[in-house]
């Protein structure tokens, strides 16, 4: 799928590496399905016909068979694997406008009156229609427009804790199209169960994106909760965006502020977290306005201009960044997504070929060693046949000189009577 980049270009998002990738391990994993399925069917069939059980063993043949069902488990994994992103940050940050951001649409509700009370999962689903489904009930409720879905959000009360799923149209969204899933959180100084998010949500998470307040500097409740998911996740893929931008640059002294907060997000990330060196750091930190990424974007879909109003002094660079962000961002989760979620998927694959191989290799060498030893049979018995012609034939040869004798000895006899 081709983007658009607004300019007339059009460029293959990074995203297609990740997207391509589960496409080839998929054809790879059915393949290895369709192989694997024979090769069990081939070695029942052995173990029921008499002449050739000793050729595999009952043990052997259960292996075979538990690769089988092992195959379709991953298989099934395979098709549901997708990108997934999950945005923290204070309450009121942003979070919910960044995403609506990258959706190019308010598919969330945001601003007041409409906080985030529970984890909201955005993903794409080949239906024209948008889904509702919560944790309570396997049915899905229908989403006509923006207002039903922020009522029907603020209708059903959950915890915190709870996970929403917005099922939206692929066709409708080039992210959720190329399989990213965005999750998005209620305000990180809200609640302090953070330990049980980070097992519930971030675990399977291939990006964070911490949405901060360029007003203020990083506070502890949010270092607290990249620490906590850094000592779960190993090297953590964190990027930081000091959104509200369009306000901050209003005020004097700005570029001292911007220094600030480059400095203070650069050393969390490489000398805090440890996720990253000092200059890559650099790149994983962005100073956005989602608001006015968000009403652009929505405006020039529909082919309108975005009313002056609605942008501050400044805002080209600002749009130029968020876009900036998120080429970063599609760079970094499909690559990382292709090694977390495919690289185990491989070596497992690779461990049950050659296991596979190995089975078919031990029945292949019993049943030549097999024929060798009926080879083997089969000469002793002719030589022995040999033998016992050599010795029927010195037989009838010592017969015929035994009866000629016997025959010349009776003619001598009767001779010697007759003369007498
Ligand atoms: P909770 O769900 O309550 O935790 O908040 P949130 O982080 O999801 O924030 P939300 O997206 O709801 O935004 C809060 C308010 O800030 C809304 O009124 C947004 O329009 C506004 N807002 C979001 N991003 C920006 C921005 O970059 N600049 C400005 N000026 N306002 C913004
Ligand atoms: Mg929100």
């Amino acid at each position: 799928s081709q983007r658009n980049l607004g300019n007339g270009h059009n460029q293959e998002s990074a995203l297609q590496l990740f997207v391509n990738a589960k496409k080839k391990i998929n054809d790879i994993f059915r393949n290895i399905g369709d192989y694997v399925k024979e090769s069990d069917n081939f070695v029942q069939d052995l173990g029921t016909s008499v002449d050739c059980t000793s050729l595999i063993t009952e043990e052997s043949a259960n292996v075979v068979k538990g690769f089988r069902e092992k195959i379709t488990g991953i298989t099934e994994v395979l098709a549901r694997d997708h990108m997934k992103v999950v945005f923290f940050g204070r309450t009121s940050n942003g979070k919910s406008t960044v995403i609506n951001a990258m959706l190019r649409d308010k598919i969330l509700p945001s601003g007041i009156g409409h906080t985030t009370h529970c984890f909201i999962q955005v993903e794409g689903s080949d239906s024209k229609e948008a889904f509702l489904l919560t944790d309570d009930t396997d049915k899905p409720k229908s989403i006509t427009d923006i207002k039903q879905l922020a009522s029907a959000l603020s209708s059903v009360r959950l915890s915190e804790n709870s996970l929403i799923r917005i099922l939206w149209p692929k066709d409708r969204c080039r992210l959720l199209r190329e399989d990213v899933v965005l999750l998005d959180s209620p305000g990180i100084d809200v609640t302090p169960d953070l330990d049980s998010w980070i097992d519930n949500f971030c675990l399977d998470a291939d990006v964070f994106v911490l949405v901060a307040n360029a007003e203020s500097t990083l506070m502890q409740t949010e270092k607290k909760f990249f620490h906590k998911v850094s000592s779960r996740l190993s090297c953590p893929n964190i990027f930081i965006l000091q959104n509200r931008w369009d306000v901050s640059e209003m005020e004097e002294d700005i570029d001292q502020v911007k220094q600030q907060h480059l400095e203070g997000n650069t050393n969390f990330l490489s000398n805090e977290l440890k996720v990253t060196d000092k200059k890559s750091a650099k790149d994983r930190v962005f100073f956005v306005s989602a608001r006015e990424a968000l009403a652009t974007r929505v405006n020039s879909d529909k082919g309108l201009a975005t009313p002056d109003r609605v942008l501050l002094p400044g805002f080209q660079a600002r749009l130029f960044e968020f876009a900036n962000f998120e080429k970063e961002f599609e760079q970094c989760i499909s690559h990382s997504a292709v090694q977390t979620k495919f690289e185990q998927h491989t070596k497992r694959a690779k461990e049950i070929n050659s296991s596979l191989r190995k089975v078919m290799e031990e029945a292949y060498t019993k049943s030549l060693t097999q024929q060798d030893e009926q080879i083997q049979v089969r000469r002793e018995k002719s030589s022995r046949l040999q033998q016992l012609d050599r010795q029927l034939d010195t037989l009838t040869s010592d017969m015929k000189v035994k009866i000629k004798t016997m025959v010349e000895d009776v003619e001598r006899k009767v001779s010697v009577a007759l003369n007498d």
